[in-house]
């Protein structure tokens, strides 16, 4: 026998059974993003890999240990790691920050990163993420985060904490990488050899180290806060004073420097506890130098992204309500090659009013069709035979009570399904209620 082929390491399929959950999180991602007025992008899989080098940054663990790259008729391309560098592209391209700014957009999109797999970390994961071109104001900053906090109300997520910090400006940098450097010239021996290397072209780089080596030498390094500029400082009280206002809660802390190095200013993460090591679900932050590095003119700019594996993991967890999943509410069970036919035409007529209808394709006994009705879940089976087809009279049988509705099914069949699925519907949501007092 032929040896299975299974997926790669790092991957996973998302199959019907929990596709529900899927549509959960994208349908309420959507809405909310699209209440704060974001409207959707989609962008390529894959990129130059020069995009990924010129924004992510060549000292990042992500490019430099992370990216799947191929080198195709002498281009090279990426699989995108993260969407803002896409994303900023593609504004950038199709003239987008020449129409009315802020220009505000969201994305779900799958990335790809060489990591070590674990619970909460794949090497293809999915990302809900937006952002925002144009605004340099706190209340930018201010909007995103409380967007992303919404959308985490909204998915029922509990005890989800805010950390913010601000990472300065290119102008507080200077005197903050001098710092670093002469704190980790010190403990140069212990750094690994990444690390080594990132100590003259981007120390910082060096605080988000995941080797436990490097994190703990990085423990005690001088903080960006005590560095920050003016004009940063500012910025950052302000957004404070804002989120304090709108009484999102939140916690400052000095450590957060985020793992990619288009970053200025606000920086921001929501962590939960309740996934293991990988609870960080939100990561983001403004990027004001981003776009002219990119060719553009100076825009100032800002977004987050949410690993939506992460976040169902922690939904899962906290035992959120999922939507059902949809199932079939009419099965037609035909008894021979004549009630088949009908049987075709029966289920058309009811899908045109957007019900679901499903009929045997497999020439089974009506033992074995009623077996599968049951276990799709269907609502109403119709079973169909000589009888049938000769009188124009049918039985609709209602699954959950067993009840035999008689029904015609001529012209007429139609409108008496629909109330019947109607009745149904209205049977559930009173049942519903009942069960809720
Ligand atoms: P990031 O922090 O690299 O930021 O990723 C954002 C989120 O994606 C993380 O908080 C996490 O939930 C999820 N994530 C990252 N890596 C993995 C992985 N290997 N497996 C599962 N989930 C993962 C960015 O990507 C930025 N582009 C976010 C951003 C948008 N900043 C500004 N705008």
């Amino acid at each position: 026998m032929a040896l299975k082929i299974t997926r790669p390491l790092g991957t996973e399929d998302i199959t019907p059974k929990n596709i529900n959950k899927w549509y959960t999180v994208e349908h309420i991602a959507r809405e909310t993003a699209e209440c704060f007025g974001f409207k959707e992008i989609r962008i390529p899989t894959f990129e130059n890999t020069d995009l990924f080098l010129r924004s992510v940054g060549e000292t990042t663990d992500v490019v430099q240990k992370e990216m799947y790259s191929v080198k195709a008729k002498e281009t090279e391309f990426t699989l995108r790691p993260e969407g803002t560098a896409g994303t900023i592209r593609a504004m950038l391209q199709n003239g987008m920050l020449n129409d009315a700014l802020p220009q505000k957009v969201f994305y779900i999109l799958s990335c790809f990163r060489h990591e070590r797999p674990q619970a909460g970390r794949l090497r293809e994961f999915h990302q809900f993420g937006l952002e925002m071109a144009g605004a340099s104001d706190p209340s930018a900053d201010a909007e995103v985060i409380c967007l992303a906090k919404t959308l985490l109300d909204r998915l029922g997520l509990k005890n989800i904490a805010l950390n913010i910090n601000s990472i300065g400006c290119p102008k507080c940098r200077s005197e903050y990488h001098k710092a670093l450097r002469a704190y980790f010239a010190k403990h140069e021996e212990k750094l690994c050899d990444t690390c080594k290397s990132r100590l003259e072209k981007n120390p910082m780089r060096i605080l988000d180290c995941k080797s436990p080596i490097c994190a703990g030498i990085a423990k005690d390094a001088p903080v960006i806060l005590d560095y920050l500029c003016v004009e940063c400082s500012d910025h950052f009280q302000s957004l404070k004073n804002k989120l304090n206002a709108m009484n999102i809660e939140f916690t400052v802390n000095p450590k957060i420097v985020r793992g990619l190095d288009y970053y200025t200013k606000t920086v921001f993460e929501f962590v939960t506890t309740d996934i293991g090591a990988q609870g960080t679900v939100c990561g983001g932050g403004r990027y004001d130098g981003l776009i002219e590095q990119l060719g553009g003119n100076p825009t100032p700019a800002l977004g987050f992204a949410m690993g939506i594996e992460r976040l169902l993991l922690t939904m899962e967890s906290q035992n959120c309500d999922f939507m059902e999943n949809q199932t079939c509410d009419l099965y037609i069970a035909p008894m021979d090659a004549a009630a088949s036919d009908k049987a075709l035409a029966l289920a058309q007529a009811v899908r045109s009013d957007g019900c679901i209808a499903e009929l045997d394709v497999m020439n089974r006994g009506i033992k074995a069709q009623m077996k599968y009705a049951n276990k799709i879940g269907a609502k109403f089976v119709l079973v169909l035979g000589e009888n049938e087809l000769q009188s124009g009279e049918a039985n609709l049988k209602r699954m959950d009570t067993g009840e035999q509705i008689p029904v015609n099914i001529g012209s007429e069949f139609n409108s008496a399904f629909l109330e019947q699925l109607n009745n149904y519907r209205l049977d559930s949501v009173i049942n519903a209620l009942e069960e809720e007092k």
